[in-house]
């Protein structure tokens, strides 16, 4: 696996190739980046890529070409596309274009990380078309759970004994408190770490795809299904499935989820024999189930199926011992990161961290920390490093008073510098569209090559809730 981990990235805007140059070599990954789709394609050429990540709106050739044109000279090589207004049409053509995942923007780092990660575990896994013996998790850096935290380490005991029994796991707790960590840490103590892990976020994938991402297509299933397409289930056949932010799947789905894990097999869309599949479950979700089962949006029979090993992490609000033990860890990592030499905290810096209330958990913390490593050039990080303007904690606290609403990507985004960018961007660029029509929603969506329900959606998010009803 040499090349494993070697990826090119194309994008036009200097600043979001930095961003994803940035972040993906921080994942660990090796970068080499592209400004438009015709360099794109001599740099692939001209070295081995294990997967390529292209922006879908580009001058010239657009990232469906690049796609197009990756497929040609390599067609195993994984291609993730960012679409920036992603309707569910271009979602659609890209995949069947061969597209191994796309991500809507605004995404978080995490998102991308999870979406690379998972598209070179599956392609690894295809292309080598060797399940067996496989050390899958070597493929990308192992992230340690850093904890003293009683609760946490009860935690990590119980999921390393239940971790070799196939039984679902459901873990619940606020954003960026670390589920995802526990899911792979579960996975690599299970005795199925050799065989694949994978991952569907059923937030980020509209409903409509959601079912041909997780079971597969056949070919000829629908218009334009010119090739069949295996689903996640197949794809972590034998391994594991993290079905992330399960909440967020559309009832229709649940029921046919459900199916699945009774029968322990997947109908392919437009398939007729069923393929039997043996899959190790874990859900993740931020949002009360208990609670969307008792307002009928989630099924209380795929709750019970999934909630066998129940897992709920606590906040970081409530292991106050973690963190500053966490803080100084992602001091080292970011030090490392930027070649840098290791700041420490003050004691003022120590007892600010410990007083505030972290509503975006670990994650906003290690965003803290990467800031303040970024732009503290002194010895020690005092607090005006940690939380340099009152405005945006300001409003993450807000947030926490709405727990329901966390779940919403842009919100997790808020918690993430470069992501907030993305998400600023594509708000701007909302608001310059609708003030240029006159707030004439349907015009702007238009322009914007969005639907209006997705516009309507967007300035939900954004609090504007007053859509005239020619509008719907
Ligand atoms: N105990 C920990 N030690 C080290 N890093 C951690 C810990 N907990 C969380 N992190 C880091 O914080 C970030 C968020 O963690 P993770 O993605 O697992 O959270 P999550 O609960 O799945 O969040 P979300 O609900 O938003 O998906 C990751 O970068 C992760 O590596
Ligand atoms: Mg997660």
């Amino acid at each position: 696996m040499n090349n494993a981990e070697r990826l090119l990235v194309v994008d036009d805007d200097q600043s979001m190739r930095a961003a994803l140059y940035e972040s993906l070599t921080s994942c660990g990954y090796e970068v080499e980046t592209a400004e438009n789709g015709a360099d794109a394609l001599v740099k692939f050429k001209a070295g081995q890529f294990a997967g390529v990540v292209t922006d879908m709106r580009m001058p010239m050739m657009s990232g469906m070409d690049v796609l197009r044109g990756i497929k040609k000279i390599a067609p195993q090589t994984p291609v993730i596309l960012i679409t920036a207004y992603g309707t569910v049409n271009t979602a659609v053509e890209a995949m069947k274009e061969g597209a191994a995942e796309f991500i809507m923007k605004p995404f978080s780092l995490d998102d991308l990380e999870f979406a690379v990660k998972n598209v070179l575990a599956a392609s690894v896994q295809t292309n080598a078309d060797k399940a067996e013996g496989e050390e899958n998790s070597n493929i990308y850096p192992i992230k340690e759970i850093i904890t003293r935290d009683k609760k946490l380490l009860a935690i990590m005991d119980m999921l390393k004994n239940v971790a070799k029994s196939k039984s679902s796991i459901l873990i619940q707790g606020e954003s960026g408190t670390g589920k995802e960590l526990f899911a792979r840490y579960t996975y690599r103590h299970s005795n199925r770490r050799n065989m694949p892990f994978v991952a569907v976020n059923c937030a980020a994938i509209p409903a409509q795809l959601l079912e041909s991402e997780m079971f597969g297509f056949e070919k000829g299933a629908f218009t334009g299904a010119t090739v069949k397409k295996l689903g996640k289930f197949e794809l972590a056949n034998g391994g594991t499935l993290l079905l992330d932010e399960i909440s967020e799947m559309d009832v229709q789905l649940q029921a046919k989820l459900l199916r699945v894990i009774q029968e322990a097999e997947v109908d392919r869309v437009g398939g007729k024999m069923p393929i039997p599949v043996d899959v190790r479950i874990i859900a993740t979700t931020n949002a009360d189930l208990q609670y969307r089962t008792a307002q009928k949006t989630f099924r209380a029979d795929l709750y019970y199926r999934l909630n066998v090993i129940p897992v709920v992490v606590p906040p970081l609000r409530e292991r106050n011992g973690d963190v500053n033990l966490l803080a100084e860890h992602f001091i080292k990592k970011y030090s490392q990161v930027n070649e840098k030499k290791e700041p420490v905290l003050t004691d003022a810096a120590r007892a600010a961290l410990k007083s505030y209330s972290w509503p975006g958990n670990v994650r906003e913390l290690e965003n803290v920390i990467e800031r303040a490593v970024l732009i503290c050039n002194e010895p020690a990080i005092d607090t005006e490093y940690l939380f340099p303007e009152n405005t945006g904690t300001d409003s993450i606290v807000k947030k926490n008073t709405q727990p329901e609403e966390e779940m919403i990507m842009p919100n997790k985004s808020e918690q993430n510098e470069k992501a907030s960018t993305l998400y600023e961007m594509e708000k701007n660029m909302i608001f310059e569209t609708l003030n240029k029509f006159n707030w004439n929603k349907t015009k702007a969506a238009k322009i914007l090559g969005i639907s209006v329900r997705t516009m309507r959606n967007k300035l939900h998010e954004y609090g504007i809730n007053d859509l005239s009803p020619e509008e719907k």
